[in-house]
C-alpha cells in the first residue's frame, strides 16, 4: 500500500507524517516512511541543491530534473522494494508535487510533466493521497515561525497561491485517490481526520 501526504508550505504534514506511522503500526501493518526530495543518500545529496537559499539562478527546468532525478532512486531504491515486502510505505511528498509546484506554481506544460513523471517514477502511483489544506497566508506564516525557511518558500506569494489551486484542480481529476483534510484545524483534529481518512480507505480496500 502507497500512500502520500501533499499539501502547500507549512500544511503541517512532516509533522503529521510520524504519528500517522505511529498509529497505523498499532493497527498491524508494517510501516515505511519516507519523503521527498530526498529519502536516499543521493536523494539528499540533491536535496541540498534545491533547497539552498543562495541558487537562486537554479532554472524551473533544472529544478525539475533534480526533484525527478531524486524521486527515480527514491522509487528504485526505497519504495518498490517496500511495497514488494508488503509494506506499508507512506511518504511526505510525491509526483503530485511536481504537478502542483513545477506545473502550476511555475506553469510548465502539465502534459509535458506527466511523462516526465511516469519516467522517473516508472509509472509508479499511490494508492492514496492526503491533501493537508491551508490557506496559503497561514502556512507561510506558520513555516517562517516554526522551519527552515528554504529557497523554495520564499516564492511570491501568487506562486503559492497557484500551488495550492493546483492541488484542489488535482483532486478533482482523480477524487477516488485523493483525501481533503481540514489543515486550519488544531493539530490533534488533523491528527483524527488523517488516521480517519486512512483507516476508512484501507475498510474500503479490504472489502472490495
Ligand atoms: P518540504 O520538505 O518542506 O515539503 O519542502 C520541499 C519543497 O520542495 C517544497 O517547497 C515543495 C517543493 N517541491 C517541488 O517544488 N516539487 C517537487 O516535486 C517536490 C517533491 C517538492
Amino acid at each position: 500500500m502507497f500512500i502520500t501526504l501533499e499539501g502547500p508550505e507549512g500544511s503541517g504534514k512532516s509533522s503529521q507524517l510520524p504519528d500517522l506511522a505511529e498509529f497505523l503500526s498499532g493497527q498491524g501493518w508494517d510501516v515505511l516512511t519516507t519523503r521527498e526530495p530526498g529519502g536516499t543518500p543521493i536523494g539528499d545529496q540533491i536535496r541540498q541543491i534545491l533547497m539552498r537559499l543562495d541558487n537562486q539562478e537554479l532554472h524551473p527546468r533544472t529544478e525539475i530534473l533534480l526533484f525527478l532525478a531524486s524521486r527515480a532512486q527514491l522509487v528504485e531504491q526505497v519504495i518498490k522494494p517496500a511495497l514488494r515486502e508488503g509494506k506499508l510505505v507512506l511518504c511526505d511528498r510525491f509526483g503530485d508535487s511536481t504537478l502542483a509546484y513545477q506545473g502550476y506554481g511555475h506553469g510548465l506544460n502539465l502534459d509535458t510533466l506527466r511523462i516526465m513523471l511516469d519516467f522517473a517514477t516508472d509509472k509508479l502511483k499511490p494508492d492514496l493521497t492526503l491533501l493537508l489544506d491551508v490557506d496559503v497566508e497561514t502556512g507561510l506564516q506558520r513555516k517562517r515561525k516554526e522551519d527552515e525557511w528554504n529557497r523554495l518558500d520564499a516564492y511570491a506569494l501568487a506562486f503559492h497561491q497557484r500551488v495550492r489551486e493546483g492541488y484542489h484542480e488535482l483532486c478533482r481529476q482523480e477524487p477516488e485517490r485523493w483525501r481533503v483534510i481540514d489543515a486550519m484545524q488544531p493539530k490533534e483534529a488533523v491528527q483524527l481526520a488523517l488516521r480517519q481518512a486512512v483507516m476508512q480507505f484501507l475498510q474500503e480496500k479490504i472489502n472490495d
